[in-house]
C-alpha cells in the first residue's frame, strides 16, 4: 500500500490555490528584493482555524528562502510576551545562515542579546538576578529597531535579499483573560505595542530596512492589534475564505495523482460537498478515504470508499469541534445552540437573544468570548455566524447536555 498523502492539521504535501493571496504577498517581498527596502507596513493573513493561514505563510516563506531571504518564523503563545523569543529566533536564524560576518556585527549582536536578555549569565551580570522575572521590561523601541536594522542589513551585505519575519498566531499574545475581562496580559501587550510601533517607525524610514513582516491570526487579530497600538489600523489585512469548488477538488486529487492514484468523479463530488470549502475537512476526508481504499499505484478512490469512511470523518471532525465546545461556558453553549437552531448561516443577534429568552444586550460577554475563542465571528451589522463549516450541525446533533 502507498503512504497516505493527506495531512489533516499538518502542512499540505501539495499546496493548492490561494493564487491571489500568494501573489499579493510575493509582490510585497519583491520590493525588498529589488530595492532593499522595507516591504511596507505589517501584513496579516486572517481567518478561522483550519482555513490555511499557516500553510499559506509556509508556502510564501519557502519561496522567499529560495529568493534569498533569511526567514525568521515565530508563533505567538497565549498571553505570553513575544520580544525575547523573537530576538532569540532572529539571532539563531542569522547564525544558521552564517551572515554574522564581521567581528563588529557579532559584537553588536552580543550587545543586543543582552538588551533582550538572551543568555542568563550576561543578563545577571548586567541587571542582577531579578531581571529575568520581567524579561523584556528593559527593552526599548530603539532596541527593536537596532536589532532589525542590524539583522536585515547583515543579510543584505552577504548578498541576500533581506530578512522575512513571520509571526504566526499573532492574536494569541493578546488573548483576553476571559469573556468578561477583556484586558490582555500587560507584558504581552507591551511587547506587541512596542513591535507595532517599531514597524511603524521603520516603515517611515523604509530605505534603511531590507525587511518584510507578515503575520497570521484569527479574525479578531486586526482589532486586537489596533487596540494595542493606534498604528494597528494601518495593518494590511488579507482575509482568507473557504476554498472554491475547483480548488477543493485539487486539494484531494493532486496528492493522489502524484502517487498514481485517481479519484472517481462521484467520489470527488461527495467529498467536496461534505467539506464545504473547509481545507481542514478536505484533508480529514482525503486521509480517511485513503485509509479505507488502501490504493496501490494505478488504484482508485471510489464513492463507496468515501461513504464507508464517513463515520471516521465524523469522529475526527467531532473531536475537533468537541475541543471547542468543551472550552465554552454553559451560557456560551446556550448561545451556540440558539445560533445553530436558527435558519441560515448568518443569524441576527436579536433572533438569538429572542430564542434564548434574554435581552440582546445580555449576549455581549458570551459573544465576545466566543469570538476570541475563534468559534463565531461578526457577519455584518448585528449578525453572527459560525467560523467553520459543519460546526452548526455538530451543535444540533449534540442534543442537550
Ligand atoms: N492551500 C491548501 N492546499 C492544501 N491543503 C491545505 C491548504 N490550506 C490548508 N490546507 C490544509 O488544511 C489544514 C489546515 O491548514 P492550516 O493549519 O494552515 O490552517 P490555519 O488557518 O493555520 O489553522 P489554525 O488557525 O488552526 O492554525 C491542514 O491540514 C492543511 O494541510
Ligand atoms: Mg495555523
Amino acid at each position: 500500500m502507498l503512504p497516505n498523502p493527506y495531512t489533516p492539521g499538518g502542512r499540505p504535501r501539495v499546496f493548492v490555490g490561494r493564487d491571489d493571496e500568494r501573489r499579493a504577498l510575493r509582490d510585497r517581498l519583491a520590493r525588498v528584493i529589488a530595492f532593499g527596502e522595507m516591504a511596507g507596513p505589517l501584513t496579516i493573513v486572517t481567518g478561522p482555524r483550519g482555513l490555511g493561514k499557516t500553510s499559506l505563510l509556509r508556502d510564501v516563506a519557502d519561496q522567499a528562502a529560495v529568493d534569498g531571504f533569511v526567514v525568521v518564523w515565530a508563533a505567538g503563545v497565549k498571553r505570553q510576551p513575544v520580544l525575547r523569543d523573537l530576538a532569540m529566533k532572529v539571532r539563531s536564524a542569522l547564525e544558521r545562515a552564517d551572515v554574522l560576518d564581521s567581528p563588529h556585527t557579532r559584537q553588536r549582536f552580543k550587545e543586543l542579546g543582552v538588551r533582550f536578555h538572551l543568555g542568563v549569565a550576561s543578563v545577571e551580570a548586567k541587571f542582577g538576578p531579578a531581571a529575568d522575572a520581567d524579561a523584556s521590561a528593559a527593552v526599548a523601541l530603539t532596541d527593536i529597531e537596532d536589532l532589525l536594522f542590524e539583522a536585515s542589513n547583515a543579510v543584505r551585505r552577504r548578498g541576500g535579499a533581506g530578512l522575512l519575519i513571520v509571526l504566526d498566531e499573532l492574536h494569541a499574545p493578546l488573548d483576553p483573560r476571559s469573556g468578561s475581562d477583556h484586558s490582555p496580559d500587560p507584558a504581552a501587550l507591551r511587547d506587541v505595542a512596542l513591535l507595532m510601533n517599531a514597524f511603524q517607525n521603520m516603515d517611515a524610514e523604509r530605505e534603511r530596512f531590507p525587511l518584510a513582516v507578515v503575520g497570521a491570526g484569527l479574525p479578531q487579530t486586526k482589532s486586537l492589534l489596533t487596540r494595542a497600538a493606534t498604528f494597528g489600523e494601518r495593518t494590511h489585512e488579507t482575509i482568507l475564505s473557504e476554498l472554491d469548488e475547483n480548488t477543493s477538488q485539487a486539494v484531494l486529487v493532486e496528492p493522489a495523482r502524484q502517487l498514481g492514484v485517481t479519484w472517481r468523479d462521484e467520489a470527488i463530488s461527495a467529498a467536496v460537498a461534505r467539506a464545504d470549502g473547509y481545507p481542514q475537512a478536505l484533508q480529514v476526508i482525503g486521509a480517511a478515504a485513503w485509509e479505507t481504499a488502501r490504493p496501490g499505484t494505478g488504484g482508485e478512490i471510489t464513492l463507496s470508499d468515501v461513504e464507508r469512511s464517513s463515520a471516521e470523518v465524523d469522529a475526527q471532525m467531532g473531536s475537533m469541534f468537541g475541543a471547542r465546545w468543551d472550552v465554552a461556558t454553559g451560557y456560551e453553549r446556550r448561545l451556540m445552540r440558539a445560533m445553530a437552531e436558527l435558519e441560515g448561516d448568518i443569524v441576527a443577534r436579536r433572533d438569538i437573544a429572542e430564542r434564548m429568552g434574554v435581552r440582546s444586550g445580555d449576549l455581549g460577554v458570551a459573544r465576545a468570548s466566543l469570538i476570541s475563542k475563534g468559534i463565531i465571528e461578526p457577519a455584518g451589522h448585528g449578525s453572527l455566524r459560525f467560523t467553520i463549516p459543519g460546526f452548526d450541525a455538530f451543535v444540533r446533533d449534540r442534543g442537550d447536555d
